[in-house]
C-alpha cells in the first residue's frame, strides 16, 4: 500500500512470467511439448484423469455437453448467480439453462434448489463454485446419482480451492477451469477442461488438435497487458496514476477498469469463429500455466490469509453482510464479497477512503433479459445481486494492507449508517 491507498485486484502475472514471453518472442525456446506437460501436471494437481487446454471456460462447456450428447430437448441446472456465459453456450448446445437459487450469503448453489429444480429431462448440473468458494459438493452429488445427472463443476473462479479436502474439479464428474489476467493464475487467456472418462478427454483433444492455432498476437496482446497490470497495481504506482482515474470515471458516473475488462453480456447464434479456427493453445500459454502451477499454493495461500483475516473482523460489523461457507468448503478467496442495503454509498465512501471496491460481474440471470423466456423465482440471488460489493483480497495485500481496509470499512459503514 501507498498512501493509503487499495486497488480492487492485482494480477498473479510477474516479471518471471513476462520473461518467459520475452525470450519465447526472440525465438529462444517455444517448446511443444509445454502443453502436454501443463496438461499432465494439472491432472496431477487436480488429481484427475485427463485435463485438456481449451481456449475459454465456456467453449469447454460446449465440448462437455457436446461428448455428453446433451442438447436438443434436454435441461441443464445452472445456479442463478453465474457468469452469463454459462447459460449463453448452454442454450448454445441445445439445451436448455435451468436456473436454481444459491445461498444468500455462501453465493453458491442451494442443493435443496437445485433438487427442486430436477425434471424427468434434467441431464447435467452445473455447481459453480463461485468467489472461490466450493459448493456443497456432497449433497450435490447424492442428489445428482440419484437422478443419473452428470455434476459438471465450474471451477472457473476457484482452481486449487478444496472440499472436505480434495481439490474441486476432481469431485463431481467433469469440470472447467479459467485462466485469465485476472483469475488466481493465468495463461495469458486460455482454460481448462478435466474428466476421468477417457471418451470425453479424446473428444475434446481432438477437437482442438483439428483447429488452428491461437493467434500469436493474441499472446502478446495479453503479455504486454498482464505486465501493465502488474505495474500500475503496483503500490509506488498504483496511487499517483489508477487511483486517481478511478476517482475521475466515479465522479464522472463511470468505472474505467470495468469497462477495459469486463464484457458485453449475449447469447450466441453461432459458436464463434475463433474457437471453430483458433482453439489449439500456444505452447508460450502452457510455459506460463506451469510456472504459475509452482507459485499456486503460494498465490492462493496469501489469498487465504487475507480472506480468513477480514472474515474474523467483519463478522460484528453493524449493517454488513458477510461470507458464509458450505460445510467441509476450503474457499480461496477469489473474491471477499460483503452485502450492503446501499451498496453504491459504501462503494463511494470506501473510495474516499483510498478503497477500490466493483460490483463484479455476475449477475442473478434468473431475472435477466437476456434470459427472459428461462425466468424463475431466484430471491437469494436476486437479493445479493442488489447488494453485493467485492472488498480486495488479491495476494499482493500485506498485513497492514487488510488492517488499513478493516478500518476502512468500519468507518465506512459507520459513515454509512450517518
Ligand atoms: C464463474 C465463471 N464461469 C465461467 C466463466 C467463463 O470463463 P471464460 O471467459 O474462460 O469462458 C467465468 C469468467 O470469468 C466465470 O467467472
Amino acid at each position: 500500500m501507498a498512501f493509503g491507498k487499495i486497488p480492487r485486484f492485482s494480477p498473479s502475472f510477474s516479471p518471471s512470467e513476462a520473461l518467459i514471453c520475452a525470450k519465447q518472442l526472440l525465438g529462444l525456446g517455444d517448446d511443444d511439448e509445454a502443453v502436454r506437460e501443463f496438461e499432465a501436471r494439472f491432472a496431477e494437481f487436480i488429481g484427475v484423469k485427463h485435463a485438456v487446454m481449451v481456449p475459454s471456460a465456456r467453449y469447454g462447456l460446449f465440448l462437455l455437453l457436446e461428448s455428453l450428447g446433451i442438447g436438443d430437448g434436454d435441461e441443464v441446472i445452472i445456479p442463478a448467480l453465474t457468469y452469463f456465459a454459462i447459460p449463453a453456450m448452454t442454450e448454445l448446445s441445445g439445451a436448455k439453462p435451468v436456473f436454481a437459487d444459491v445461498g444468500l450469503h455462501t453465493h453458491v448453489l442451494d442443493p435443496a434448489a437445485f433438487e427442486a429444480a430436477i425434471t424427468p429431462k434434467t441431464r447435467a448440473v452445473i455447481p459453480t463454485h463461485l468467489f472461490g468458494t466450493p459448493a456443497d459438493m456432497d449433497a450435490i452429488n447424492a442428489i445428482a446419482k440419484a437422478h443419473n445427472i452428470a455434476v459438471i463443476e465450474d471451477c472457473a473462479q476457484s482452481t486449487g480451492a478444496k472440499y472436505k479436502g480434495q481439490r474441486v474439479g476432481g469431485i463431481g464428474d467433469h469440470a472447467y477451469y479459467t485462466f485469465g489476467l485476472t483469475k488466481n493464475i493465468t495463461t495469458l487467456s486460455g482454460a481448462m477442461v478435466t474428466t476421468d472418462d477417457d471418451a470425453v478427454a479424446q473428444h475434446l483433444h481432438t477437437t482442438i488438435e483439428n483447429s488452428g492455432l491461437s493467434p500469436a498476437s493474441k499472446s502478446i496482446k495479453e503479455a504486454l497487458t498482464g505486465s501493465a497490470m502488474f505495474l500500475a497495481t503496483h503500490p509506488w504506482l498504483y496511487w499517483w496514476t489508477v487511483h486517481p482515474a478511478v476517482v475521475l470515471g466515479n465522479a464522472l458516473g463511470k468505472d474505467p477498469i470495468h469497462e477495459r475488462f469486463g464484457e458485453t453480456e449475449r447469447c450466441y447464434d453461432t459458436l464463434p469463429t475463433s474457437y471453430q479456427n483458433q482453439a489449439r493453445p500456444r505452447p508460450i500459454q502452457a510455459m506460463v500455466g506451469l510456472k504459475q502451477l509452482e507459485r499456486i499454493e503460494a498465490l492462493n495461500g496469501a489469498r487465504i490469509q487475507n480472506g480468513s483475516a477480514l472474515d474474523r473482523a467483519l463478522g460484528d460489523i453493524e449493517g454488513l453482510g458477510v461470507p458464509a461457507y458450505p460445510q467441509g468448503s476450503e474457499p480461496i478467496y477469489m473474491s471477499f464479497v460483503v452485502h450492503h442495503a446501499d451498496r453504491d454509498q459504501l462503494m463511494q465512501a470506501l473510495r474516499a477512503r483510498g478503497v477500490d471496491t466493483t460490483t463484479g460481474y455476475m449477475n442473478d440471470l434468473s431475472d435477466h433479459p437476456l434470459f427472459e423466456r428461462h425466468r424463475r423465482p431466484c430471491p437469494n440471488a436476486a437479493e445479493a445481486n442488489r447488494h453485493l460489493l467485492h472488498i480486495p483480497v488479491h495476494p499482493n495485500l500485506s498485513e497492514s494492507d487488510v488492517s488499513h481496509l478493516v478500518d476502512a470499512i468500519r468507518s465506512a459503514t459507520e459513515a454509512c449508517r450517518g
